[in-house]
């Protein structure tokens, strides 16, 4: 008998439901929320509201397009935490609801081990990795590098001590006047730009930490500066400026992930989260110098998806390692 799981993803500013059957995708639906762009981040309130009006057509179509009626579902995955509070609690809320009506189990997911462990959707096109391996969790809201042993043995050993990588990407982009997520713009940008143009400045933290918000407040002093003596400096240079940051960004991620393949002696590396489909992330992982080898998900499962989330419950179901209705979302919640 085949599973079919539906998983459910709210964490954020994206309603996603998805349909899997025994680890494959039948369905990965996202609504995106539009409405996040012109206050340039995310505004948690308006976040919620939207998801509230999101989650019953997301779902319904998600059923509908797997070509499934909602009774041959087997459970329900939910995104438990981290992420927003008022977001979380439409899509657990809705998925206890859901699964209580269907009489089917309920499974909560942790959003960053889902991101990692996207990796095992069934693809044919997709190379799964091997255990042990080193995670790397690189999103709007997270930075962290995670010993991974097993499915669910997983272990954070760094992380950012203030900003994430996407939200530098996001404020270095909204300080050049660019729009609401500005890491895919920036990234688009650099094609046309010398990143040698500029230096910035790298930060000095131990071993396996992250620390971007030097950069962001040096970046904004460079720009400010420079605006001062050429009102046009920033429409003149902005593809010189995208692209110097980024190489900026990403030799200090490959300074960090080298830490960590020599400290542990693990040398496959995983990318998950949105700011694993950046061009120049993937160029300098990918090169054929590393002596380790880097595994990138395909693009529909790097930024926030549900399918992601229903593998994980998939996984889980195997496991029947069901949750009870009295676990409620988490804002924080560590892998
Ligand atoms: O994983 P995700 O969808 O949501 C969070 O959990 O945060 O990641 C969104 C982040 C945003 O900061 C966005 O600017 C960044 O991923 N991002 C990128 C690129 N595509 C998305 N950053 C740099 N280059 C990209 N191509
Ligand atoms: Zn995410």
């Amino acid at each position: 008998m085949p599973t079919y799981i539906l998983g459910i993803e709210s964490s954020c500013d994206d309603t996603s439901a998805s349909v899997l059957c025994d680890g494959k995708v039948l369905s990965n639906l996202v609504a995106n929320q539009e409405i996040h762009k012109s206050y340039g981040g995310v505004v948690p309130e308006l976040a919620s509201r939207a998801h509230q009006q999101n989650i019953i057509p997301v779902v319904n179509q998600a059923i509908s397009i797997a070509n499934i009626d909602k009774n041959q579902l087997n459970a329900i995955a939910y995104t438990r935490g981290p992420g927003l509070l008022g977001s979380l609690l439409i899509g657990s809320s809705f998925s206890k609801s859901l699964s209580l009506g269907l009489g089917i189990p309920i499974i909560e997911v942790n959003h960053m081990q889902a991101h990692l462990l996207a990796h095992f959707i069934e693809d044919c096109n997709l190379e799964k990795p091997t255990f042990p391996f080193i995670g790397v969790t690189i999103s709007g809201g997270h930075t962290q590098i995670v010993m991974v042993r097993d499915y669910f043995d997983m272990e954070v050993i760094g992380e950012t001590l203030d900003d994430a990588i996407g939200e530098t990407f996001d404020k270095c982009g909204k300080m050049m006047g660019l729009p609401y997520p500005a890491g895919p713009i920036i990234d688009k940008n650099s094609k046309l730009g010398d990143p040698l143009k500029f230096k910035f400045t790298k930060p000095k933290v131990g071993d396996l930490s992250f620390s971007f918000s030097g950069l962001k407040t040096g970046f904004l002093r460079f720009i400010e500066k420079e605006s001062k003596s050429n009102k046009d400096f920033i429409s003149n240079e902005l593809n010189n400026l995208c692209a110097s940051l980024q190489k900026t960004i990403v030799d200090i991620l490959f300074e960090k992930i080298t830490n960590a393949i020599k400290l542990t002696k693990i040398n496959n590396v995983v990318f998950g989260g949105g700011v694993s489909c950046n061009s120049a992330i993937i160029k300098k992982f990918k090169s054929d110098k590393n002596s380790f080898k880097a595994f990138f998900p395909k693009f529909e499962y790097t930024t926030d998806n549900a399918a992601m989330i229903a593998m994980v419950g998939y996984l889980k179901y195997n496991n029947r390692d069901f949750s009870n209705l009295e676990e409620g979302a988490k804002s924080r919640y560590q892998i």
